[in-house]
């Protein structure tokens, strides 16, 4: 996925468009580019890399900088490498139009073939430049204003689009358009200017005024007038819903920490009681949670539960089996989005769906959300960003309200999608009789003790930082963990490998001797998750298998051990607490661990090669 940043009004457009795509930058980082309009001339500057490079470039040539209008792009490659060329934004044949696109056309292909023979060329390998001069071959075969060029062509495609469009012939608006990728409008006073973005992070500063393009729908923001809204299939017009921006500036600033992943681990205890807050009643004895309230009935009278997610957000769907089969005595299955999607799966109208989603956005989960309302099941959304695709398409949900999460590693994403499942669990458990009220109650009081905890292990930072200093060369690490620790394993290994690229596997501890064990030597640091509750005494077998080939253990511990403490060759201690809530403990040290051997290497922590925050293509 890309990022988009644009303004129209009255200020100098450079220095809100840069910072915008700094900003957005957890969205792709491969490339960049700037297109700025003075009055006469469009001004493109591109380049690959990130959006630093691209200031280095303009920084030479003060007229590029100059401009009301602007419309930036950052870049997470679909079409074409990551170079000078193919970065956005990208012009129209006669250089008229610009445009700045995150999405895909899938029949670019068949499009470019036709242009071709209307006299077209291309000089970028990307769909987006074929989408600029379909545009222009409509505006120009048909003689119609940019707008409704722009609809015409969009009739056109397949796949999925943000676009902001400029016409340096129509200099005071812009057009702008989304089906599958978002795209938020601030509004600026009196409509003398404003501001287009991938999410409102951009504007924030500006304004607290902000339209969100519904799937399909297309704006003209023209200055001094209210922004016009149209559904680009039948041209009906829409009333937009203008909404309030709750989001503020040092929400999504770093705030004193050296990058945004350390400042969001050390978020987590906040994190979590915002995720509590006005839902765990511990004076009522009761969960408060009207989402799940108001379809109380599907879930109780559930033949199981199905939950879809990707990457963090499926380990965390996996805590939620466990937390759902544990204390609700429901059936969970869990699966990923990208695979459920395609396998024909068995849904019925019985089955309630669980989606999770950091972001709201990813391709593969929206997807399957899809198929399963066609199929008749209940869909509920568990999503941190407020207003995202996948909080829109199901039917009931509960944002974890974690705050923007900017890293692209999640960590605060994981800890308060668990707190919610767990507060999911602990209602339905407690509704259909499989959680007797001291049971129930007794989990409020432990889960109440949890943002301290946390905040209280924070505190072994600099242990973990001399542990990541003996283990940082390591060419690969084994994580092990059981029962509801087993996906905390899972999500330790994805947490090494992506900021560090240090190939990990995780694996349910007990699987160890059935194939893993044979990688095992004196080179080799595993992680354990040993805490005192579950299958303690069988995690402490495996470690002794461990040590008997020479592996290296480092093993997360509950305060007090003593058994593990004598084997391992580091521990780390989390408080006590239930099994069930160890998971939001256990992760903390592990998050901690890749975030220092990142460092300690050298690594971008926050955008590792290769990766965007979030999932908008398959
Ligand atoms: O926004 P989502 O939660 O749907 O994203 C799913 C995955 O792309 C995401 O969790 C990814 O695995 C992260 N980089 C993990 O840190």
């Amino acid at each position: 996925m890309c990022g988009i940043s644009a303004y129209i009004g009255y200020r100098e457009a450079y220095p809100i468009v840069i910072n915008g795509l700094k900003r957005l930058e957890y969205r792709g980082y491969d490339s960049a580019g700037v297109m700025l309009f003075d009055g006469t001339n469009v001004q493109l500057s591109k380049t690959k890399g990130k959006v630093s490079a691209l200031e280095k470039i303009t920084e030479e040539e003060e007229e590029r900088k100059v401009g009301n209008i602007g419309m930036g792009h950052t870049r997470w490659a679909t079409h074409g490498v990551p170079n000078d060329v193919n970065s956005h934004p990208h012009t129209s044949q006669s250089g008229d139009l610009v445009i700045v696109h995150n999405g895909i056309i899938e029949n670019y292909d068949t499009i470019k073939r036709e242009l071709i023979t209307r006299g077209y060329s291309f000089q970028s390998d990307t769909d987006t430049e074929v989408l600029i001069n379909l545009i222009e071959e409509v505006k120009k075969t048909e003689g119609f204003k940019l707008g409704k060029a722009v609809q015409i062509a969009l009739t056109n495609v397949v796949g999925a689009y943000a676009i902001s469009v400029f016409d340096k012939n129509n200099p005071n608006e812009i057009i702008v358009a989304r089906l599958g990728s978002p795209i938020a409008i601030g509004i600026g006073k009196e409509h003398k200017e404003f501001f287009v973005a991938s999410d409102a992070s951009p504007f924030v500063e500006y304004t607290k005024d902000a339209i969100y393009l519904e799937d399909e729908e297309m704006a003209i923001i023209k200055i001094g007038k209210h922004v016009k809204v149209r559904k680009i299939k039948n041209d009906k017009e829409v009333k937009p819903t203008i909404q309030k921006l709750k989001m503020s500036l040092d929400q999504i600033e770093k705030g004193g920490y050296d990058h945004f992943m350390l400042k969001e681990i050390h978020e987590q205890p906040k994190a979590i009681k915002d995720t509590f807050r006005g839902r765990m009643l511990p004076l009522e004895g009761e969960i408060k949670m009207s989402s799940i309230e108001d379809h109380l009935d599907k879930f109780l009278e559930a033949n199981r539960i199905i939950i879809i997610a990707c990457g963090t957000s499926w380990h965390a769907g996996l805590v939620g089996e466990y937390l759902f089969e544990d204390m609700a005595r429901i059936p969970v299955e869990v699966e990923y989005a990208s695979e459920f999607r395609y396998r024909n799966p068995i849904i019925t109208n019985k089955d309630v769906v669980i989606a999770i989603s950091q972001s709201g956005e990813t391709a593969d989960t929206l997807a399957a959300i899809k198929l399963a309302k066609s199929k008749g099941a209940f869909v509920y959304g568990v999503c941190n960003v407020v207003g995202s695709s996948i909080a829109r398409e199901t039917h009931s949900g509960a944002y974890t309200h974690a705050g923007p999460e900017i890293g692209v590693a999640s960590t605060k994403a994981f800890t308060t999608q668990i707190t919610v499942l767990t507060l999911i669990a602990l209602k339905l458990g407690r509704a259909n009789g499989s959680l007797a009220s001291h049971t129930f109650n007794d989990y409020i009081k432990k889960m109440q003790l949890i943002p301290r905890q946390v905040e209280e292990l924070l505190n072994i930072d600099s242990h973990v930082k001399d542990i990541a200093n003996v283990y940082k060369d390591a060419k690969n690490c084994l994580y092990l963990g059981r029962g509801f620790n087993f996906p905390v394993a899972l999500e330790g290994a994805l947490k090494l490998k992506e900021i560090s690229y240090i190939h990990a596997e995780g694996y349910p501890a007990a699987e160890m001797k059935h194939g893993p064990i044979a990688l095992i030597d004196e080179n080799m640091p595993i992680f354990v998750i040993a805490t005192n509750k579950g299958h303690y005494e069988k995690v402490v077998s495996n470690i002794q298998e461990i040590k008997s080939r020479a592996g290296k253990i480092i093993a997360v511990v509950t305060q007090g051990d003593v058994q593990v403490k004598e084997i391992a060759d580091h521990v780390i201690e989390i408080p006590d607490t239930v099994e069930a809530l160890t998971p939001l403990l256990t992760t903390i040290p592990l998050q901690l661990l890749s975030y220092h051997i990142a460092v300690l290497l050298g690594k971008n922590v926050d955008q590792p090669r290769n990766l965007a925050k979030s999932v908008t293509v398959e």
